[in-house]
């Protein structure tokens, strides 16, 4: 599946109205990211391409969706389960051997190595989030959806995180919720920030588009940044 993926439509939420009719391209090997005021309906629009029942009524459609990896904004690990379980879950459900080569490195890139036989209650919550994010990783889908996957991380994690994810997803097709606009300037190709009025698109910092992560110092970062800062400012 090698087009882009496109969401159209409006969606109410009791009687009211929750986001006005919009339009969402995902483009194949393109990082995209969104940012908006909280209870816009971000996650709702992550569902609805995830093919996940949401709160809202949506009515419109969706062209290209895909197999997707998603990683929620809930981490929703499984109490009972060990970290690596959580971890190879997907595999798991699906009555296949997870690849143990595959566990053990991102078990490494992810810094969670030594807490592999633990279960979600002795971890901290950036840790918690991190299992997450390996889990999300562990699938080698075309489409990842990722709800705010580094919002509980420390600012190193937090970039180390960036860094890994931005690595390995390199030629995939990514839709990320973030309320950063750092991280936002970093990693994406496309941004769009939703509000009560819509969609409204952002240039990202303005470079040839092959380094990724962007340096935080690069050129056009800042304005790209404020840009987004004011906006958000602007739609709470
Ligand atoms: N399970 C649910 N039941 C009822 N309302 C919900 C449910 N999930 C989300 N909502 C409502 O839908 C709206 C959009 O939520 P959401 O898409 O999660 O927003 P965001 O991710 O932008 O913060 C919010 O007003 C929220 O209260
Ligand atoms: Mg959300």
């Amino acid at each position: 599946m090698n087009g882009p993926l496109i969401l159209e439509g409006e969606a109410c939420l009791a009687g009211a109205r929750l986001f006005p009719p919009l339009r969402l391209t995902l483009q194949p090997g393109k990082w995209l990211t969104l940012l908006g005021p909280s209870g816009v309906g971000k996650t709702t629009l992550l569902r609805l391409i995830a093919g996940l029942p949401v709160a809202a009524e949506f009515r419109g459609q969706i062209t290209g969706a895909r197999p997707a990896a998603l990683m929620a904004q809930d981490p929703g690990l499984l109490p009972w389960a060990t970290v690596a379980q959580n971890i190879t879950l997907g595999p798991r459900l699906r009555g296949t051997r997870p690849d143990q080569a595959r566990l053990q490195a991102i078990l490494d890139q992810t810094g969670l190595a030594d807490h592999a036989q633990k279960r979600p209650a002795q971890l901290s919550g950036g840790q918690r989030q991190r299992a997450a994010l390996a889990r999300a990783l562990m699938e080698d889908r075309p489409l990842f959806l990722l709800d705010e996957p580094f919002s509980a991380l420390d600012i190193a994690l937090r970039h180390r995180m960036q860094d890994l994810t931005a690595s390995l997803l390199r030629d995939h097709m990514v839709l990320m919720i973030s309320h950063d606009p750092a991280e936002a300037a970093r990693l994406s190709d496309h941004i769009y920030v939703l509000t009560r009025a819509g969609l409204q698109q952002v240039s990202p910092p303005a470079d040839d588009g092959r380094l990724r992560p962007r340096p935080l110092d690069g050129p056009d970062t800042r304005r790209c940044e404020a840009e987004l800062i004011a906006l958000l400012m602007a739609a709470t």
